[in-house]
């Protein structure tokens, strides 16, 4: 089959690309891969399994037209741009879509494999041809606690997230660690040094991270040093887009009717690199045993890696540096509030750039050529 990358040199497209080629997928499957470029159609292709010796154009509906699938990992304002233009001109193959853009349409599936390959499936024999990623900040948890979701057990959720730089993308990780660095390099007193007055070194970090020079392009304010409670658009009535996404595509990723698990909270940037946590407090239907609890989320699907609720599990294994690079989603800190007695605290931690971003789309164009694979058989 014929499969268009949209957006591969990116943070998600690049981390997808990675994963296929160590996964073997390319050669496995027979696809035949085209490369599109926003910016640089016509440039040559060093990747060794594309059809072709140069970039194509992302904006090229006639080319784009003749792929079977379009895997778009570039930002919602391309899709926005290019997709009713490529359907109105009759396309009808797949759009495997990263963004935001679609996500919420009839036709379109948010695609999460570990929790609803079921859906998946039944749109693809429907005939369904768009499939989204679901946002990061909500998809990661919905793995980690599937069991509590499937057993329909979460009345509703509050969720405070510490998102990494990456989910806004590379250049943001880049500024990130410009960041870091010049915090060290423009302070005036040796930070490795342990003999020096700790307020002087304090004070000479915050002037350093306050200076002009702190770079801030992308941020638009500092983050290395401290935190952005603010992720997305300001939807003008006390939230950002980030924050309304969650409940939205939660509740339809499940299948089920708008606002049917209420979720609500605030998205907070941190300066961490990659994986994205999330800082729960939910409310049960039932009164169940911490037991109990664990027990269900431990079955939720092969991806969930429970952290038990102690000190040295804790900081060993429910953090980003842990499950960075890996399918891993860590669930811990799993204990009752002293809320009430049908609340409970737990704590999700998994990489962004994989199942929160690539890997569900990486599974649901898989899942079509294997569709199309056995009609062929
Ligand atoms: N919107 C997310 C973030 C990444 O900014 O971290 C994409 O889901």
């Amino acid at each position: 089959m014929k499969v268009g990358f949209v957006g591969f040199r990116g943070m998600v497209g690049s981390v997808l690309i990675n994963r296929m080629i160590s996964e073997g997928d390319f050669k496995a499957h027979n696809i035949q891969t085209y490369f599109f470029s926003t910016s640089q159609a016509g440039n040559k292709i060093t990747l060794p399994f594309a059809t072709h010796d140069t970039l194509l154009d992302a904006y090229n509906i006639d080319e784009l037209k003749q792929m079977d699938i379009i895997v778009s990992t570039q930002s919602g304002t391309y899709t926005n741009t290019v997709f009713e233009n490529l359907r109105n001109a009759g396309y009808n193959g797949y759009y495997i879509d990263a963004s935001s853009a679609l996500r919420m349409r009839d036709d379109t599936i948010i695609a999460l494999s570990p929790v609803n390959q079921d859906i998946i499936n039944h749109g693809i024999q429907n005939g369904i041809k768009n499939f989204a990623g679901g946002n990061c900040s909500i998809t990661l948890s919905l793995i980690g606690l599937h069991g509590l979701f499937r057993e329909n057990l979460i009345k509703n959720m509050s969720m405070m997230t510490y998102q990494a730089a990456s989910g806004a993308g590379a250049l943001y990780v880049r500024e990130l660690l410009k960041q870091m660095a010049y915090v060290v390099d423009s302070n005036h007193i040796d930070i490795m040094n342990d003999d020096t007055t700790i307020l002087d070194l304090m004070n000479n970090v915050g002037m350093s991270i306050k200076s002009d020079g702190y770079p801030i392009d992308n941020f638009k304010t500092q983050l290395a040093g401290s935190v952005i409670p603010w992720i997305d658009m300001d939807l003008n009535d006390g939230s950002s887009k980030e924050e309304e996404k969650a409940e939205a595509e939660a509740n339809k990723i499940f299948g089920l009717p708008p606002q049917t698990i209420k979720i609500d909270g605030l998205c907070i940037r941190v300066g961490t690199v990659r994986s994205h946590c999330n800082a729960i407090t939910m409310q049960l239907k039932e009164k169940l045993s911490i037991g109990e609890i664990e027990k269900i989320i431990k079955h939720g699907n092969q991806w969930v890696h429970y952290v038990p609720n102690n000190k040295t599990s804790t900081m060993d294994e429910l953090n980003p540096i842990y499950t960075s690079n890996t399918l891993n989603i860590s669930v811990g800190r799993l204990k009752k509030s002293t809320l009430g007695d049908d609340i409970y605290h737990v704590f999700t931690v998994g990489d962004q750039l994989l199942w929160g971003a690539s890997e569900p789309l990486r599974q649901v164009l898989l899942s079509i050529i294997n569709f199309f694979d056995k009609k062929v058989r």
